[in-house]
């Protein structure tokens, strides 16, 4: 019997997960299926991921909503997990479940190994205060920028978030019009979910240079509202999320086989069945 993994999230069919890690064990001669768990938020509790473990589950990916949830249901957090306070990887060890976070070095490892770039003290402006962007700062602050600013629609929130890390870096939080940058940063990130409404954030003109780097956390085919916003400004460095979807899948690979796979291949085959189904979609419209 292969091992069984699974992913839980609401709603959660769209999802390229079972795809990569399929790719994954092909190549690293894993003998396991990853299959989806739809759960919606009333569903989702202690029990369910239980009776997952205890029918012979080997490991769960969580997603959208569940992730801060998640980091309730389980019995114990790794210490990225507990900083990013949201979980997106479970395992079960001595009969404990375990969990643990690897989207913010999935986004780190694309930043450094796909895109590479190569930051010196890098100036970075995090755009959103949310979970997704919770989840990097941490990963953020280990390639020591000089200045990691998070703008936020709802100031308090960047605040709050910037104070509870502000032992771990440089780091502070302000509104998006409180940014007023003195030069352009190296890299800015968008964590917040404008995209996903065809909307970017009201970000200062003097940010954003042709050097800076723009990475938009959310992934599609074209450009995002947010990259798109950015090659109108002459940036050449830009990219979705595309390849921090494939890393954090490695790196939670890592954590339940042991084995580390190659993502490159995997990036390429996920482009191009991507683009294969954008293409026949627009075909059958
Ligand atoms: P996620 O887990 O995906 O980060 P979230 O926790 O709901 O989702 O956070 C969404 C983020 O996108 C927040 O930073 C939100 O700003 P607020 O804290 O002010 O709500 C931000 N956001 C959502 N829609 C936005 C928009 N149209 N323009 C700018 N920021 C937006």
């Amino acid at each position: 019997m292969p091992d069984s993994y699974a992913l839980f999230g609401y709603p959660v069919y769209h999802s390229w997960s079972p795809f990569i890690h399929g790719l994954f064990a092909r190549q690293t001669g894993q003998d396991m299926v990853y299959r989806l768990h739809e759960a919606p938020p009333d569903q989702f509790r202690h029990d369910l991921l239980e009776f997952f473990f205890e029918q012979g589950g080997s490991g769960a990916n969580i997603t959208l909503p569940h992730k801060r949830a998640a980091a309730d249901l389980v019995n114990e957090l790794t210490p990225r997990a507990q900083r990013a306070d949201a979980v997106n990887t479970v395992l079960r060890r001595d009969g404990e479940l375990i969990g643990d976070n690897t989207d913010g070095v999935g986004l780190v490892a694309d930043l450094t190994q796909n895109l590479r770039l190569r930051l010196t003290s890098p100036r970075i402006l995090m755009l959103g205060a949310g979970g997704a962007a919770r989840g990097a700062i941490g990963p953020l602050l280990e390639l020591r920028p000089s200045t990691l600013v998070i703008a936020n629609r709802t100031a308090r929130r960047a605040i709050e978030l910037a104070e509870e890390f502000s032992s771990l870096g440089e780091v502070s939080g302000a509104a998006f019009d409180g940014v007023e940058p003195l030069e352009p940063f190296d890299l800015i990130i968008n964590a917040t979910s404008a995209s996903l409404k065809g909307e970017v954030p009201p970000i200062h003109s003097r940010a954003v240079d042709r050097a800076t780097t723009c990475y938009d956390m959310a992934y599609g085919i074209g450009e995002t509202p947010f990259t798109q916003w950015a090659r109108d400004r002459g940036v050449t460095r830009v990219a979705q999320g595309w390849g921090m979807l494939v890393e954090q899948a490695a790196e939670a690979f890592f954590v339940w086989r042991g084995v580390r796979p190659q993502t490159r291949p995997v990036l390429e085959a996920l482009h191009a069945r991507a683009m294969y189904l954008a293409t026949t979609a627009n075909t059958r419209s």
